[in-house]
């Protein structure tokens, strides 16, 4: 099984020093990552600007490291990848906005004192287009709610095509401990509360992996 993690934020740049970005620290996709690694199947992880000085040391040899920042980078890494891979957890928190104009020079303070309005567009959604375009790829996708948690994973899942997804609460950013629910196109599947991060990427790899093994047997 050939598996693609995607991790952390991504961030759209208003000038060179300021950025549109979401609260990611990035920590569940490499623990995705690493258990995927570690169960034999080779694996690339694609990460917006994550704390590599922390996570370098739980990656393990063999993992495919790539860097981008913007959304449109991240994008461009999953693209080039995508025919040659059977799994995709989509863990990043992709920047849905991006400035309709960027300053190469750093913005000064308006001297008037007035306020300062950006314009921003929409940036792509890179899950929806793969959910539209899949082929054998089985897709999991991440949901971060503040409210109807559950009724919005499902119109996720159905809007971009997914395979499976993964209802995370905002309480669980930055923390080493999440509660996640899984869904499935059928509907709730698992629920693991209060378990460490490390513990719910073992339990999605090894559901997914499960899953993979069962859609191959039955195509035989
Ligand atoms: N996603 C993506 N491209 C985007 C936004 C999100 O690929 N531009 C992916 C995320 O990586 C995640 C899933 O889509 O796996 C759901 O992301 P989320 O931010 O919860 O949903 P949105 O579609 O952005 O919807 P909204 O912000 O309105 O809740």
């Amino acid at each position: 099984m050939r598996v693609l993690v995607t991790t952390g934020p991504t961030r759209e740049y208003i000038d060179p020093v300021r950025f549109l970005s979401n609260d990611a620290s990035g920590r569940l996709g490499v623990e995705i990552a690493r258990a995927a690694q570690d169960r034999g199947h080779p694996t690339c992880l694609v990460h917006g600007p994550i704390n590599l000085t922390m996570f370098n040391p739980m990656i393990p040899p063999g993992v495919d490291m790539v860097a981008v920042v913007s959304t449109a980078e991240m994008s461009r890494a999953i693209q080039e990848r995508f025919a040659g891979i059977d799994v995709l957890f989509m863990v990043a928190a992709v920047a849905d906005y991006r400035p309709v104009v960027y300053a190469p020079q750093k913005l000064k303070r308006r001297a008037d004192g007035a306020e300062q309005v950006f314009t921003f567009t929409r940036t792509e959604d890179i899950l929806k287009g793969l959910g539209a375009r899949k082929r054998h790829q089985f897709l999991v996708g991440f949901n971060l709610e503040t409210e109807h948690a559950e009724e919005e994973a499902r119109r996720k899942r159905d809007e971009k095509n997914l395979d499976l997804i993964v209802v995370n609460g905002p309480e669980n950013l930055g923390s080493l401990i999440a509660t996640v629910k899984v869904l499935d196109r059928t509907g709730v599947v698992a629920v693991w509360e209060e378990r460490t991060k490390a513990e719910i990427a073992v339990r999605l790899v090894e559901l997914v992996q499960a899953r993979w093994r069962a859609r191959l047997e039955s195509e035989q």
